[in-house]
């Protein structure tokens, strides 16, 4: 159990009445994504995203709805309640707690309340404690360890990458502000929300209730506990606390565990969760071990019955992760001496278990009934276009195919080269003949791989009207190539093309 002894009271949950009202009054003023865009101006708005508010406390310096609205539920500031009452239901607001009296004559906000775009234009809002509405905890210089933090990029990332397939049962573990829940609701019957913070599930009811949203089955506990043992999901996420720390001090990112066993556990536990073809997906941070490769460390992770990709976006050395999350904490502000014991308590804690450097990515799970899962661990640090979802899905169909397909029936399949690829030729200036041939998707993972003559020839006549076998042949033919030793050696090259997305099976 967290302790938020010390923390604002927040809104009532049980007043979906004044929860719908001030939806209302929010949309009626354009209090929503565009609006505030259009309202900031981009530099501004970027701002806000960086924690830093003083654009944007310039750009509402007028007495429009909308700039009250921003100053209220994004700004903190206090503001004449006459003002208020002519924009909200003020009563009905200051009596579900939404707003509270700030001196005689103004009122304040007790929550931030962020406009938030859904995939399909959904006018959505995230609610978090005060000041957590952008940014880390730092922005807000809270040392709350039940603090309930707003969207940050990896709420962003996580619920980009989801698999949004219509399912029943869908799992947000640590759901925080309820944020991959909102996401969630689109497209599952039913949405199951844990975390071991009361206050988060608290706060992931108004977020929901808020955004409109159909409310969620809200389960406090640690981890899988509050999920009973004859309880399957078709759909699991989770943002999980994955900083690897000294000492648990902020219960949104430290999970309290020892290094990155509370990502290991969180991975291993959900295979037995999931219904068959079920997906779960998880953002980690991974100990890179010295004398051990971190993909055999990942591939250990990954439960029984569960195909696995696992890509590491990001890899940081120890002081620059250790950096990194002091400053998110907003430590780097405090005394030199402190913030010094600090440093060095991180780098004790990765010398004592030979961590050199930390990995960050994405992990995928999918319940499968394969005698043989797939395990795929790979570095992908490029940008990639997002939302991932559907690029997703479209992996763990490919791994079907090519696990149903030997070399032999791989030949005797169509294929179409998949939409937006091109083909780059990397050599010397003027030189005759390219060194290499490089395939870039434009979409999805913007992947990017070699191929040789017969690879990119290959790729470039699959429309799905001939099979393969039949290509290689005419290859053969033109290049003057053996077509038996053809067939032969290119079913290993054709594999990595639909492995990796360049080629669809017709
Ligand atoms: C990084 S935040 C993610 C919040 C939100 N889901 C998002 O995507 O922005 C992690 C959440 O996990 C919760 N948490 C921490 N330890 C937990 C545990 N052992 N079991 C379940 N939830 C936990 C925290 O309270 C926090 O709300």
């Amino acid at each position: 159990m967290v302790s938020d002894s010390s923390l604002a009271p927040l809104p009532s949950a049980d007043r979906p009445d004044v929860a719908a009202a001030l939806r209302d009054a929010l949309l009626g003023a354009s209090f929503t994504a565009d609006g505030l865009l259009e309202l900031l101006g981009a530099p501004a708005y970027a701002a806000l995203a960086r924690s830093e508010t003083v654009p944007a406390l310039r750009a509402t310096r007028g007495d429009s709805a909308l700039e009250v609205l921003v100053r209220l539920f994004l700004l903190q500031q206090p503001v004449l309640h006459a003002r208020v009452a002519d924009v909200l239901p003020l009563e009905a607001c200051l009596e579900a707690g939404w707003l509270v009296r700030a001196g005689a004559e103004e009122v304040a906000a007790t929550v931030d309340v962020r406009p938030y775009g859904g995939p399909d234009g959904e006018d959505w809002f995230i609610v978090s404690d005060l000041g957590c509405a952008v940014g880390g905890a730092g922005g807000i210089g809270s040392r709350e360890e039940g603090v309930v933090l707003g969207v940050g990029g990896a709420s962003t990332t996580l619920a980009g990458i989801t698999v949004r397939t219509p399912v029943g049962a869908a799992l947000d573990l640590g759901t925080g502000s309820g944020i991959q829940a909102l996401h969630a609701a689109r497209h599952a019957t039913r949405v199951t929300a844990t975390d071991l913070n009361p206050r988060a599930l608290h706060i992931t009811a108004l977020t929901l209730a808020l955004s409109g949203a159909p409310a969620a089955d809200l389960r406090e506990g640690s981890l899988f506990e509050p999920v009973r043992d004859d309880e399957t999901y078709d759909l699991i996420v989770s943002n999980p606390p994955f900083v690897i720390s000294p000492g648990a001090r902020l219960t949104y990112r430290d999970g309290g565990m020892g290094g990155d066993d509370l990502c290991r556990s969180l991975v291993q536990q959900a295979g037995e969760r999931l219904t068959e073809g079920g997906f779960a997906q998880f953002l980690a941070n991974w100990q890179h071990v010295e004398g051990e490769d971190w993909q055999d460390r990942l591939r250990s992770w990954v439960p029984r019955g569960c195909d696995a990709w696992i890509v590491q976006r990001e890899v940081q050395d120890v002081t620059q992760y250790a950096e990194l999350w002091l400053r998110d904490a907003g430590d780097h502000r405090g005394d030199p001496a402190e913030y010094q014991a600090l440093y060095d308590a991180w780098l004790d804690e990765f010398e004592a278990r030979k961590v050199k450097a930390v990995g960050f990515g994405w992990i995928t799970l999918r319940k499968t009934a394969a005698a043989e899962p797939s395990v795929v661990a790979e570095e992908w640090p490029h940008p990639v276009e997002q939302p991932l979802g559907d690029t997703v899905a479209a992996h763990f169909e490919r791994l079907d195919y090519l696990r149903e397909h030997d070399d032999a029936a791989l030949l005797e399949g169509h294929f179409k080269l998949a939409p937006e690829i091109v083909q780059e030729q990397v050599g010397l200036p003027g030189a005759e003949d390219p060194e290499h041939v490089v395939l870039r998707q434009n979409r999805g993972m913007r992947r990017a791989t070699k191929v040789d003559t017969v690879g990119a020839g290959f790729a470039g006549v699959c429309d799905g009207s001939l099979s393969a076998g039949r290509i290689l042949d005419a290859i053969a033919q033109l290049m003057g190539e053996d077509p038996v030793l053809l067939r032969d050696r290119t079913p290993a090259q054709i594999r990595v093309l639909v492995e990796q997305g360049f080629l669809e099976p017709a």
